[in-house]
């Protein structure tokens, strides 16, 4: 965020960023959800909605999840929520009490550790390197003291785009049911996946209800949908929590925004899946630029992104403050990245992401410059 800020001040300056810093797609919403937002805008109240979202909506997710991933899912286990961040709220104050113990990798997703340790929970991160994909394993989980009360897993991750094989996403979900430990399964990358020895635009994502329904399985409109501003995600829930969670939720927020549910119910359809598909062939366009591009720059050491729009890279050989690195290219390049420091509080002096979810044209030229800064 604070790079943001930065490269906000130097467009204003300059006018000469480029943004491979923002975890988000450089594109509108679907056609077929813009459409129904004015259908919506004329026709509905767009009051309050029921607390877990309209019915259409959880239905919509539902046969969604079905028809992906083959999993027996209704509207009654869907819980929407104001993005999936609202979900990750909702979930850790219905399911740890301060003090739990809960499991997370690193580098991962800054806020989880963050909103965790603002609730008081104790935040064990598992030190996760290329050996495993950046992924946390069964074996890792064994090797604890004792088992946490939860454990975040996130396939495709962000900062690394790595996934977890599904074999690997099955165990773990296992070892959670027979240790009594909450898998929350952060799937909100999925849809974005490119064709590495672990993932493939073909076949879908596995998802942990294939494996366990006591689970937690969080989504959200704001990656492969294109829709971050609309803050709307959603979860799988298993029957025993959801009490607790109407309650939090209804207190909390009442219900996610209702013009966003009107028009995420036409994000799952046919037409709106061929759009987004067309910018999954993108972003694969760009991640092999970035992957054949970075190493012609000395940038060799990367993560193999399987899915997500990001390439996390090791930079130890140009520094070892990647704040300060950040802020050097942004002043010499207009390039504004992200610094691993936000996603890895260790080893995260030295690493940097990429993202590669804007116009091509803006990552070869972001190439080009680092190119001319670097050498
Ligand atoms: C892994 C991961 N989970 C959750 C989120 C939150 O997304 P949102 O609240 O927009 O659904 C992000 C955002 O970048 C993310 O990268």
């Amino acid at each position: 965020m604070d790079v943001w800020k930065a490269a906000a001040e130097r467009a204003r300056t300059h006018g000469d960023v480029l943004v491979l810093a923002a975890g988000q797609p450089s594109t509108p919403a679907p056609r077929a959800v813009l459409r129904a937002t004015k259908e919506a805008m004329d026709s509905e109240l767009l009051g309050y909605t029921e607390t877990f979202g309209i019915l259409p909506l959880r239905e919509a997710i539902a046969e969604h999840h079905r028809s992906t991933y083959g999993v027996r899912v209704g509207a009654d286990d869907v819980v929407v929520t104001t993005g999936s961040s609202g979900a990750f709220t909702l979930i850790f104050l219905a399911a740890f009490d301060a003090g739990d113990t809960v499991v997370v990798a690193r580098p991962g997703y800054p806020a989880y550790r963050n909103t965790l340790t603002a609730l008081g929970c104790e935040v064990i991160e598992l030190d996760c390197g290329p050996e495993t994909r950046f992924q946390p394993t069964v074996a890792m989980l064994e090797a604890l003291p004792e088992p946490p009360a939860g454990l975040i897993v996130a396939s495709p991750a962000n900062p690394t785009g790595t996934m977890i094989a599904p074999a690997e996403l099955a165990a773990l979900a296992r070892w959670c049911d027979d240790h009594g430990t909450l898998l929350i399964s952060d799937e909100i990358y999925h849809g974005i996946v490119y064709d590495t020895g672990l993932s493939s635009a073909a076949e879908p994502t596995s998802s942990a209800w294939e494996t366990s329904r006591e689970s937690i399985v969080i989504g959200s409109v704001s990656k492969y949908f294109s829709m971050t501003g609309w803050r709307l995600g959603w979860m799988l829930v298993p029957e025993g929590m959801r009490p607790a969670l109407q309650r939090l939720a209804s207190n909390m927020t009442v219900c996610p925004p209702a013009i966003s549910q009107c028009a995420a119910v036409h994000a799952f359809g046919a037409e709106a899946k061929a759009e987004l598909d067309g910018h999954v062939a993108r972003y694969a366009a760009n991640r092999q630029v970035l992957l054949s591009g970075l190493p012609k720059l000395g940038i060799t050491d990367l993560a193999p992104a399987d899915g997500a729009f990001y390439v996390y890279a090791d930079i130890a050989h140009l520094t070892n403050d990647s704040m300060a690195w950040c802020t050097e290219v942004l002043d010499h390049t207009g390039v504004a990245l992200a610094p691993g420091i936000d996603f890895d509080t260790v080893n995260g002096v030295h690493t940097v992401r990429f993202s590669f979810a804007g116009a091509g044209a803006d990552i070869e030229e972001a190439l080009d410059r680092l190119g001319r800064y670097l050498t």
